[in-house]
């Protein structure tokens, strides 16, 4: 349903990139000669790549998910009564030999990790130790209008380095716009963006989904003062099992299928965020200890990835991530584990996931949601859900459940939690922590909640960071 390899560029780069492709190659050649003879990736389906992860595995079948037919006899369940917890959460402050984490050096030097590890092996994979150079280009900068505001935009290319295997080409899409009249570096919020294809098939599937009336997102942060920027994902990983031996997992793998504790997609994604922060670290026009991440669905599910394992990220707005996200995986509410370690999905998680459907169930998880929102903490996270009419396949109050269970490390850490563990009614928001919550009445969509999102966000990102003065946040 969505786009195989990273081939559309929406930004009318064809030109510029043909020519910077042709001399990055001539250039690879050059210095690496061996390499060049190197065989191309292997091509396998989606279905051959899940079936050889299984055949590792030792699994051979997996539970079916949730339907998200209501007639089928195997529908996704959208009753509260029923969709209780299928055991205890682990607790995240709970050391694996038993011990208490009672202050922040435990927390750092001892928890941590383990919750590292665990979501490493188990979940997302593990991003390998040598990933690629990224080297930006800027290919295009203009002055332009967006509503009344003039704005910079440059349009940018990450070259990944790929002397080690010339075969795959990585190039990160990147868009940066700042406010032209910005007298210093402005924070940045940066969204997972869709490619023109993906965008096509939601309004697809989402009839309901409008463009909202009023100020777009880029025109509420610009209203800040703010800048935003936009990363294509599908440019650094594709959205397919089919794709794992190309983009840069298959680049660092030099075209061979994964490991089981490989990375994937999510990860692939939100290393391509950490590349563009990178790079924001050498852009004069923005202030890149105050750059938020955004994303929504699957490319919400990577925003929370790239919060809980990047540190340098300031904030993040995590809009309907559901399964494989926010959402607890020990709850029986819209998408379950089968349906993230399906042929259609099973590529954002690591091999090892597809346990979890099989012989294993939630309950044998190690770990589960709220630890990785606890892995953003201190700083300050949005967790955000539509209404179970419309958005229910994410299940907001699991959402919700994951939020408040990573409020101890926030606590820990002297920060507030969402004051509550109680469900809030519909459109109430909860941003007067450092976890913030609001579940809107529309359906699967970011768009309502973005107002909440940067009400919230401007209570922690400042336009002119004041460490300089000794001034408070
Ligand atoms: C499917 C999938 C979700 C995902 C969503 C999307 O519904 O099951 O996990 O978030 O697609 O990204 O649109």
């Amino acid at each position: 349903m969505f786009s195989a390899r990273p081939t559309k560029w929406p930004y009318g780069l064809i030109l510029v990139a043909l020519v910077v492709h042709s001399s990055a190659r001539g250039t690879d050649t050059a210095t690496q000669p061996v390499a060049s003879n190197l065989p191309p990736p292997v091509h396998l389906t989606a279905e051959q790549d899940h079936q050889r992860t299984m055949d590792l595995l030792h699994i051979t079948s997996l539970r079916r998910g949730a339907d998200g037919n209501p007639e089928s006899p195997n529908a996704a369940n959208y009753d509260e009564s029923k969709a209780n917890l299928s055991s205890k959460l682990p607790d995240v402050l709970v050391l694996k030999n038993g011990k208490r984490v009672t202050n922040a050096k435990l927390w750092w030097k001892r928890r941590r990790p383990e919750i590292v590890e665990d979501f490493d092996r188990e979940i997302y994979g593990r991003v390998p130790k040598n990933t690629p150079k990224v080297n930006w280009e800027a290919t295009s900068t203009i002055r332009e209008m967006n509503g009344d505001v003039p704005v910079i935009t440059k349009k940018l290319v990450g070259h990944a380095d790929n002397s080690s295997y010339p075969p795959i080409t990585v190039d990160i899409q990147l868009s940066l716009t700042t406010p032209a009249n910005a007298t210093g570096p402005v924070p940045v919020v940066m969204e997972f963006g869709l490619s023109p294809e993906v965008l096509a098939s939601f309004a697809k599937r989402f009839p309901q989904m409008q463009p909202p009336s009023g100020p777009t997102w880029q025109q509420q942060v610009l209203a800040k003062g703010w800048g935003y920027a936009v990363l294509i994902p599908t440019s650094v990983q594709a959205d397919n099992g089919a794709g794992l031996t190309e983009g840069v997992i298959g680049l660092v793998n030099q075209g061979q299928p994964r490991k089981l504790d490989d990375w994937g997609a999510l990860r692939a994604w939100a290393w391509g965020a950490s590349r563009a922060l990178d790079y924001f670290e050498t852009d004069k026009a923005v202030d890149a200890k105050q750059v938020g991440i955004e994303g929504h669905s699957r490319y919400g599910k990577a925003a929370l990835v790239t919060m809980a394992y990047d540190q340098r990220f300031a904030i993040a707005y995590v809009s309907s991530s559901g399964a494989g996200g926010a959402a607890l995986y020990r709850r029986n509410f819209g998408e379950q584990i089968g349906n993230v370690a399906g042929t259609n999905e099973y590529h954002w998680m690591a091999g090892n996931f597809l346990k979890y459907a099989g012989p294993l169930t939630p309950n044998d998880l190690p770990v589960d949601s709220h630890e990785l929102i606890a892995l953003c903490a201190p700083r300050p996270v949005f967790v955000s859900g539509g209404a179970t009419k419309g958005d229910g396949w994410v299940d907001a109050k699991g959402m919700f459940m994951a939020a408040a269970a990573a409020g101890p490390v926030y606590r820990l850490l002297g920060k507030k939690d969402m004051g509550t563990a109680e469900f809030p009614p519909m459109e109430t928001p909860l941003i007067d922590g450092d976890i913030a919550f609001r579940q809107h009445s529309a359906g699967h969509t970011p768009a309502p909640n973005w107002p909440t999102f940067l009400t919230f966000a401007s209570r922690h990102i400042v336009k002119e960071p004041s460490v300089a003065s000794g001034g408070g946040r």
